[in-house]
């Protein structure tokens, strides 16, 4: 059985294999890594979690000032970009943030959207939520709510919000057909998507693919870019756009320190549009990009995840 050290003792694989664990167990893993970084701060991490740490923070994109602006304790240095600098947010947009932490994002996006709009925040780690709750209290940040749940079952309405943002969240998902077919439902039509997320740039060593800690570390269950390119494609998205930051191997070596985990997966950026009409959701339904995903294997590595439906 696979097991990883964290200050706790250690979290152990719930299967003999991370590729034999259900998708409750994989979050249950992943809940638990999250749950004692809401705890006790970054130093939770140690090793099995993503991001540079908040002091190295600038090297994903973000500025000073940015930095500057975000109450103490929302940025847990988790992130592996900068997204809300991606999707040009407008004054009077609602936002949602997919696996929104300690909320870092969610404030930010909050100042561009300005007291017309609105941010959502969702996340499936108590302690994480209780966290970034009272970071909006302390910041009186009445348009930022932040809510329980999962990026696979989201707590939001069909059609309720203008932009998505995510940073360093949906490789963590065991069910990433399920975040994206979620993400293009809760979106209004003409809606996009601002990701920065970890994409696999090649197969993973075994004793890599089969780690917990670098699953919760956001590195093994990263999926390839044409796997998401076909995945949004068959949640029905258009206008893809993924790409990669080569410059993300400087603070992805510190992941998992003389594992070479930044051999095998990078930052990328990843944009997308909901289609303005709705008739284009018959996209969804399309056979070659399920096809293409399922060929690759690995829609969902390490835990992977056959496009429901697909023989
Ligand atoms: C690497 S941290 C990133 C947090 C935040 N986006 C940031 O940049 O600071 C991943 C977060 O996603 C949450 N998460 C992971 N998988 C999730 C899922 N399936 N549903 C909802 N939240 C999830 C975790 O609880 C954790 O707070």
């Amino acid at each position: 059985m696979t097991k990883a050290s964290s200050p706790s003792g250690s979290i152990e694989a719930p299967a003999s294999s991370l590729s034999d664990a259900s998708n409750d167990e994989v979050r249950a893993a992943v809940r638990a890594q999250y749950g004692q970084v809401a705890r006790v701060g970054a130093a939770g991490c140690a090793p099995a979690c993503c991001g540079p740490g908040p002091v190295l923070s600038s090297k994903l994109g973000y500025s000073a000032e940015e930095l500057a602006a975000v109450p103490d304790g929302a940025n847990l240095g988790l992130g592996c970009g900068n997204p809300q600098a991606l999707a040009a947010l407008r004054e009077g947009e609602t936002v949602l943030d997919l696996g929104a932490g300690a909320g870092m994002d969610c404030f930010l996006a909050a100042r561009q959207v300005g007291p017309r709009g609105r941010v959502i925040g969702v996340d499936m780690t108590p302690d994480m939520v209780s966290k970034a709750r009272a970071n909006a209290r302390a910041l009186q940040a009445p348009n930022v709510d932040f809510r329980l749940g999962e990026i696979e079952h989201l707590p939001v309405a069909d059609g309720a919000v203008d932009v998505i943002l995510s940073n360093c969240v949906i490789n963590l998902s065991p069910d990433k057909r399920a975040v994206f077919a979620e993400a293009f439902r809760a979106l209004r039509p003409g809606g996009r998507l601002a990701i920065s997320d970890v994409v696999a740039l090649g197969e993973l060593p075994s004793h890599l693919a089969s780690d917990i800690a670098a699953l919760t570390g956001c590195v093994s269950g990263a999926a390839s870019v044409d796997t998401l390119r076909a995945l949004l494609r068959v949640a029905g998205f258009e206008q893809i756009r993924v790409d990669v930051r080569p410059e993300s191997r400087e603070f992805i070596r510190e992941w998992m320190p003389g594992s070479g985990v930044e051999n095998y997966v990078a930052s990328a950026s990843i944009e997308a549009v909901k289609p303005a009409s709705a008739e284009a959701r018959a996209a969804t339904t399309a056979p070659a990009p399920l096809a293409e995903a399922k060929a690759e294997g690995t829609c969902c590595a390490p835990t992977c995840c056959p496009p429901k439906g697909a023989a």
